[in-house]
């Protein structure tokens, strides 16, 4: 039996860190490994480090750099999470919906997820930008699992427009702003932290995947249950292990990079667009 889960850890939170930054924020981003230059265009940061947070689940697993970084684009209040938790780390999938709980009880409406993935479309290849359309989450996650919290949400609830349309529907044109064009695909959550089989790749391609990852779902799904609209916006850092024959993990960090400045600037025109 999983732990029960109370209100009140969310708020002690929530709470810590409204003393802190004093504003109503409205907008979070999390962001993936090697796209951490987001964080630049925000003006007059304040940041807050994960294990100064009362409740928040910090690394029974291992020391965790991960911080809170709040701060205005445009005027707009913003609230980054530099540092993600996975579950292939070792927390559980209730822990997982932690900060999107947290974010929510700060007056987070909407909420940009972004990661990193692996192209198993053949049109979807390394250094593309895809806005998430919808996942398959076949290892059945299920972050809001246990005790449902009333104050967050129904029992049960749709995923329908999980990846909120017409999110995509800007951010689409804001790319074509920018001079380049968004992929859209179907986001398989694999567990992780090996890279997946060429047979696995080939089923998930068959049920409709196009690109794959090890994150995102987990905070989607909470973000669904309480009512936070989101974008998942996924860099394609890599063709899936049954279009390579062995996978060179630098490419992927030289892929991000070359790829940093057109996701941030994206990232900035969406922000600003909303
Ligand atoms: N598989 C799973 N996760 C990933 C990949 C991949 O190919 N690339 C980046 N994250």
């Amino acid at each position: 039996m999983i732990k029960e889960k109370s209100f009140d850890i969310y708020k002690k939170d929530a709470d810590y860190i409204k003393s802190i930054i004093k504003e109503d924020v409205e907008i979070a981003i999390i962001l993936g490994s090697g796209l951490s230059s987001v964080m630049d265009f925000m003006e007059d940061k304040i940041e807050i480090d994960y294990k100064d947070i009362p409740k928040f689940p910090h690394t029974t697993v291992k020391i965790h750099k991960g911080k809170l970084i709040f701060g205005k684009v445009n005027d707009k209040n913003i609230i980054c999470m530099s540092g993600r938790f996975h579950y292939y780390e070792g927390y559980e999938f209730s822990e997982l919906a932690h900060p999107v709980y947290v974010l929510k009880l700060l007056g987070i409406k909407t909420l940009i997820l972004t990661n990193a993935s692996g192209g198993i479309n053949y049109n979807i290849n390394p250094g593309d930008i895809v806005a998430i359309t919808d996942h398959i989450n076949l290892c059945g996650a299920s972050p809001t699992r246990g005790n449902n919290l009333e104050e967050f949400g129904d029992r049960f609830y749709s995923l329908n427009n999980i990846y909120d349309k017409d999110l995509r529907e800007i951010a689409k044109s804001c790319a074509i702003k920018l001079g380049f064009s968004l992929k859209e695909g179907v986001y398989f959550y694999a567990v992780g932290p090996f890279f997946e089989t060429k047979a696995e790749i080939r089923a998930m391609r068959i049920l409709g995947a196009d690109i794959v990852g090890m994150s995102t779902i987990t905070e989607s799904i909470t973000a669904a249950h309480c009512g936070i609209k989101v974008l998942g916006l996924s860099l394609c850092t890599n063709y899936s292990s049954d279009r390579v024959i062995e996978h060179d993990m630098n490419d992927i960090d030289i892929i991000s990079k070359k790829v940093e400045g057109d996701f941030t600037n994206l990232v900035y025109e969406i922000i600003s667009r909303i």
